[in-house]
């Protein structure tokens, strides 16, 4: 066990971050008029950073690590535009920068990635609500950004794709790792993941949202911030659970957000994978007390 972790350790170091490949998604041609595009200052212009989501007419929901350096003048969003990087999208400019007092976003402790920007104008585009992050495993989720595909370092157009949730125990054993001779568990309790084959978000898509689908409408569940790779089979997305941060949201909004109840009966794979595990389960402790007698 202790050689495979070691052996775990060296694939990270050597695999790292740097990947820059996948995402297995699809463009999107509908307007979403609650993804944000994160743009810091340079010395000239203004350079693609991260994703966001627009909680109503004023928030921005990101990750902390794609602000954590900021001010509110180094920052830009472009907000609903397909295609943010052509010269015709808007830029509005933000007021507020509020990163989770409890992040750190040391090399092994990246919890609390998730930070609040406030617009310096209200806007009245369409924003997202936020739904309960406690699925069942294998529920599909939607996630978007302009982040890195398997051809660029970001992508010109709003990408999209479908990731099942990974189970909670999984996600944990994925991202259990050796460093400097003990184990450390780098998922917390406000992080979940979420894979599929091909399947994934990548660098640039940090600050976007994870979504639950229902009825033709998106409900934000995480946020994307990190990763071993990207579509590593080996190494899932993880993303931080919002619902768990509902309080200290509403604690900055004067429009209090509450938890949608989303219903994920219908979201195939999910409910139908719990009882093929339970039916598994039943029939192995069924057959197990048998051959012990
Ligand atoms: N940290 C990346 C960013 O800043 C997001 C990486 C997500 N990785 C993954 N394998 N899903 O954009």
């Amino acid at each position: 066990m202790r050689k495979l972790i070691a052996a775990m350790t060296l694939f990270l170091a050597s695999h790292g971050v740097s990947d820059t490949r996948i995402i297995g998604g699809d463009t999107v041609t509908q307007s979403q008029e609650f993804m944000v595009t994160l743009f810091k200052k340079g010395r000239f212009n203004y350079f693609f950073s991260c994703g966001g989501s627009l909680l109503d007419n004023e928030w921005i929901l990101t990750a902390a690590h794609c602000v954590d350096q900021d001010e509110p003048e180094d920052l830009a969003v472009v907000v609903g535009e397909l295609l943010p990087f052509e010269s015709s999208a808007e830029l509005q400019l933000i007021s507020e920068v509020i990163v989770h007092p409890n992040y750190v976003g040391s090399d092994t402790d990246y919890d609390f990635d998730i930070a609040l920007l406030r617009l310096a104008a209200p806007i009245s585009n369409e924003s997202l609500d936020i739904a309960s992050s406690d699925l069942p495993t294998g529920t599909d989720l939607t996630v978007m950004g302009w982040g890195s595909t398997d051809l660029e370092d970001y992508s010109e157009s709003l990408q999209s794709v479908i990731v099942e949730v990974v189970s909670q125990s999984t996600c944990e054993h994925q991202y259990t790792v050796e460093i400097d001779g003990s184990l450390v568990e780098l998922i917390s309790d406000n992080m979940m993941c979420a894979a599929d084959t091909n399947k994934d978000s990548c660098s640039g898509d940090s600050g976007g949202p994870l979504m639950i689908q229902s009825e033709g409408q998106y409900f934000q569940v995480g946020i994307v911030s990190w990763g071993f790779g990207c579509a590593d089979e080996d190494f899932s997305g993880v993303y931080i659970r919002v619902d768990r941060f509902l309080d200290w949201i509403n604690s900055y909004k004067t429009e209090r957000e509450s938890l949608i109840q989303v219903d994920v009966q219908n979201s195939d794979g999910g409910s139908s994978k719990g009882a093929i595990t339970w039916l598994t389960l039943v029939a192995c402790l069924a057959f197990c007390r048998r051959k012990a007698r």
